[in-house]
């Protein structure tokens, strides 16, 4: 990890479809070259695309992914696998099950774990005696996180268990019956754990996102807006629709 600042890869696309395709055809390009890497995956609206994509390389153009181990970036604490609205539950859905990775190489934090603070260790531990992340996919919440980190969410921080903010629990209350519904904690990879991962590719798309893209990007590194400390790591690609760009003052690549 360099700490040096530095300016992330901006590349902005026409909709949310061709972010979709371009951020699959960036893990489809790793895979080839490296059948054997190591992905870090995120859940929430925004990857489920670029996912559905990917099936499709596999079931059309027969992308292997035999070789491969996958990292998942959270869960929510107190959720098993089997609850629909788990993020175990998420990646077997939209991506595990129609492809032909490895059960036992994909990863995602047991929030269900008896001893959370080890689950977080072994995490930790698993990560690094699989090589690390060769390439991390993110998301942003429009409150700038970075997984579940959340603003003030320290630069070196570890996977470890974190409070949701009210902002959170209500953006991700439209996946539950009712706010009341969504767990309040989580377990989450650190900034510090995301920032050791080779290369980061953050994808966004719509206009509810414009004003955390352009903190991200514009704004000095804060953990106060954990996407900033992105500028802090030297291979970072956003792959934005228009509308998720339509906050920055200059133009990115295409
Ligand atoms: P979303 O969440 O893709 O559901 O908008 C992104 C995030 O919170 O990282």
């Amino acid at each position: 990890m360099t700490l040096q600042r530095s300016r992330p890869r901006l590349m902005i696309l026409d909709d949310p479809g061709a972010v979709d395709r371009r951020v699959a055809e960036l893990i489809a390009d790793l895979i080839r070259e490296k059948p054997e890497c190591v992905l870090g995956l995120a859940t929430g609206g925004t990857p489920v695309g670029a996912y559905r994509e990917l099936v499709g390389m596999h079931q059309q153009q027969s992308l292997d992914f035999s070789r491969l181990t996958t990292f998942n970036l959270d869960e929510y604490v107190g959720l098993s696998g089997d609850h629909p609205q788990s993020y175990r539950y998420f990646m077997q859905h939209h991506l595990f099950d129609h492809v032909n990775v490895q059960p036992s190489r994909t990863h995602v934090p047991n929030g269900r774990a008896r001893d959370i603070d080890r689950e977080a260790r072994e995490y930790e531990k698993k990560i690094d005696s699989a090589g690390g992340i060769d390439l991390q996919l993110l998301g942003i919440g429009s409150n700038g996180h970075i997984a579940f980190n959340e603003p003030g969410s320290p630069i070196e921080s570890r996977t470890r268990t974190v409070e949701l903010t009210a902002e959170t629990i209500e953006d991700n209350a439209r996946f539950f019956e009712t706010a009341d519904e969504v767990p309040g904690t989580a377990i989450t990879m650190g900034i510090g754990t995301i920032l050791e991962s080779k290369r980061i590719v953050l994808m966004a798309t719509g206009d509810a996102k414009a004003d955390a893209v352009r903190t991200a990007v514009e704004d000095d590194p804060d953990p106060i807006n954990p996407a900033s400390l992105l500028q802090l790591h030297s291979n970072v690609t956003f792959v934005l629709d228009r509308a998720a760009a339509g906050g920055l003052s200059t133009s990115g690549s295409r």
